[in-house]
């Protein structure tokens, strides 16, 4: 995850932008960088490694001026050097700052050096300087060159821009990663989230997805993608601002559920090798040798852990056994045909997982720990560690860290299927190509939270509801069901849906909610049969789909459907919708999302 940061208006702002940009390491950092704008010009230090190095290189060759833009960066595209860090230049008249991925860049670069442009980095993100250079040189205004710019890119970010030439001005937009703007007197300000302003003004404005900012010092003009002037609120953050603020939404788990394009990107950054191919910490003889895994952990994580069974052994034809931390840790397992174990958790610190993993490690396997958490005891136990970067984590209930689980699971079952030689290159890239598309999928299925509103608010009546999925998508049912019960506190079950006719459907009565899940894979035809055996005896099916198998059922009382998606890749996006429903649902009832009754966030007892 990247940080953003940005003043327009305030003298001497170069230690404010510092200060901010502090207050953002938690986002990750491997470089940073600082751009001043002053007298027509734009002077910029950029520093690899952590912030202190940029600050160590502000007193040594200090900038002045009253606006400029600030970045901590997290390398998705392009290694970690001095000429990837933020700020990107163009023509020494633009400068811009970006967090997220555009996805389209190959094409526009190739575009723009036709037209002249020169680059110098490997990042996605330079495009963004060039074309609001082009836009200026045909001479658009900002508020024109904003919105032109935003037609021509795609993915996901929260970019800022500013023009030599145009002092105390900076346009702003976002899809997708965070952006929030501050308010001062005589002064305006940027950052990823509310705590990076939270000294310098408490009136903040949370810009929607494809919405997009000129800002001034006295103040912000936000358009929507049509260019059409919009009105968002200013909300008064609070004045004791902890590490992480709600960025306006209104619970931690409803930002968090916003927040999966970005840590899934930043999830797939930190599973890419510097040769751009899929790869692990592991080194490739390690996983080569790898002939079995037990994999260890608790509820969702345990459930990431299901999903990553189908891939590893269907890609790498490694055996892979599932295993609830709290029941393993008291087993005596056989371990002969295993030769690591990889413990999941968000947080690290789950006591049942931490005493599986240590209990693995006596009977002599290699530990593998996959948290959430740097530092964490698992992380600091472990012989490896697998880093997800979903960032901080607040609500109980694990959503981002899931999804982020899952990105890193995958990666980790294509790097072991190559080191164990099968999987061809082209199905290795094929499926690297998809995940690097996941982020805007997932982004767009965040646009589900108007269509399945109506339909949590009809759960908010039942006593109980059925979750179903087959083959990758039996965990994502148990997950489902998992996120409905703890958070809206109506018992739901998970099925794996061929199991049903051997007892679950006698529960199957008149209007009870099942919730279905579907793709378009190998076993979609003997799921649907499944669906209709549920269908018949009463059951109100609620089917979460990707676009193309919604057709296959006519007997469902509601569909939401996601884009199309690779199939194996199919358990990422279809959790989303999953979780939206669960968030409105508990909502809608009223109780309390972000800290359900009797839950912690992490267990640290038996
Ligand atoms: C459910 C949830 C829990 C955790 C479990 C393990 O929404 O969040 O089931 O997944 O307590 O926690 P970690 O992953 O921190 O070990």
């Amino acid at each position: 995850m990247c940080g953003i940061v940005g003043v327009v208006g305030l003298e001497a702002c170069s230690e404010t932008i510092l200060d901010s940009l502090k207050r953002l390491e938690y986002r990750g950092y491997d470089s940073s960088g600082i751009v001043i704008q002053s007298d027509g010009a734009l002077q910029m230090n950029r520093a690899v490694g952590k912030l202190r190095n940029l600050s160590e290189m502000m007193r040594e060759a200090p900038l002045d001026g009253q606006s400029g833009l600030g970045h901590t960066r997290w390398a998705t595209h392009g290694g970690v050097s001095e000429r990837n860090a933020h700020p990107h230049m163009a023509g020494d008249k633009v400068v811009i700052v970006h967090n997220g991925i555009i996805e389209n860049h190959v094409a526009l670069r190739v575009e723009l050096e036709g037209k002249g442009h020169s680059f110098s980095s490997e990042t996605d993100s330079e495009v963004l300087a060039h074309l609001f250079l082009e836009a200026f040189d045909n001479g658009l205004s900002a508020q024109q060159a904003g919105k032109e710019v935003m037609a021509r890119i795609e993915g996901t970010f929260a970019l800022a821009a500013m023009h030599a030439d145009h002092p105390d001005m900076m346009i702003v937009a976002r899809n997708a990663s965070p952006l929030a703007v501050g308010l001062g007197e005589g002064a305006s300000f940027i950052g990823s989230d509310a705590v990076a302003l939270s000294h310098l003004t408490r009136d903040v404005i949370y810009l929607k997805d494809n919405d997009y900012a000129v800002i001034r010092p006295e103040g912000v003009e936000v358009f929507d993608a049509e260019g059409t002037p919009v009105n968002r609120e200013v909300v008064i953050v609070a004045a004791s601002q902890g590490v992480v603020d709600k960025g306006g939404y209104r619970h931690f788990m409803e930002k968090e559920i916003h927040e999966q394009p970005d840590a899934i990107a930043h999830t797939l950054a930190a599973m890419t090798g510097p040769e751009g191919k899929l790869s692990t910490p592991l080194a490739r003889e390690d996983l080569a040798a790898i002939d079995g895994i037990v994999m260890l952990a608790a509820g969702t994580s345990h459930y990431a852990a299901m999903v990553a069974r189908y891939w590893i052994e269907s890609l790498a034809r490694v055996p892979v056994s599932c295993e609830i931390a709290s029941e393993y840790r008291y087993r005596n397992p056989v371990t002969g045909a295993f030769s690591c174990a990889v413990a999941i958790s968000q947080s690290g610190e789950s006591l049942d997982t931490l005493m599986a993993m240590r209990h693995a490690g006596e009977a002599g396997l290699r530990t593998i720990g996959l948290v959430n958490v740097p530092g964490s005891t698992i992380a600091r136990e472990a012989d490896m560690v697998m880093p997800t970067r979903a960032g901080p984590e607040i609500g109980v209930a694990s959503t981002k860290a899931f999804t982020a689980q899952l990105t890193a699971l995958v990666s980790f079952a294509v790097a072991l299927a190559e080191a164990k030689g099968q999987i061809s290159v082209a199905r290795r890239d094929e499926i690297h190509a998809a995940i690097q598309g996941l982020p805007s999928m997932v982004g767009r299925t965040l646009g589900l939270f108007d269509d399945i509103r109506p339909l949590a608010h009809s759960l908010t009546a039942a006593r109980s509801a059925l979750y179903l999925g087959r083959d990758v998508l039996f965990p994502v049912a148990l997950e489902g069901a998992l996120k409905l019960k703890e958070l809206s506190y109506i018992h739901a079950e998970g099925f794996a849906s061929g199991e049903m006719k051997h007892g679950p459907i006698a529960l199957i009565e008149e209007g009870l909610p099942v919730v279905a899940l579907l793709a378009a894979d190998e076993v979609m035809g003997k799921a649907a049969s499944n669906l209709q055996e549920a269908a018949a005896r009463g059951g109100r099916i609620i089917l979460i789909t990707e676009e193309r198998a919604a057709s296959t059922i006519d007997f469902a009382e509601s569909v939401i459907t996601v884009p199309n998606v690779d199939p194996l890749l199919a358990p990422v996006l279809l959790t989303v919708p999953v979780q939206i429903l669960a968030y409105l649902t508990a909502f809608e009832k009223g109780t309390d999302v972000d800290q359900p009754r009797n839950l912690a966030k992490s267990v640290t007892v038996e």
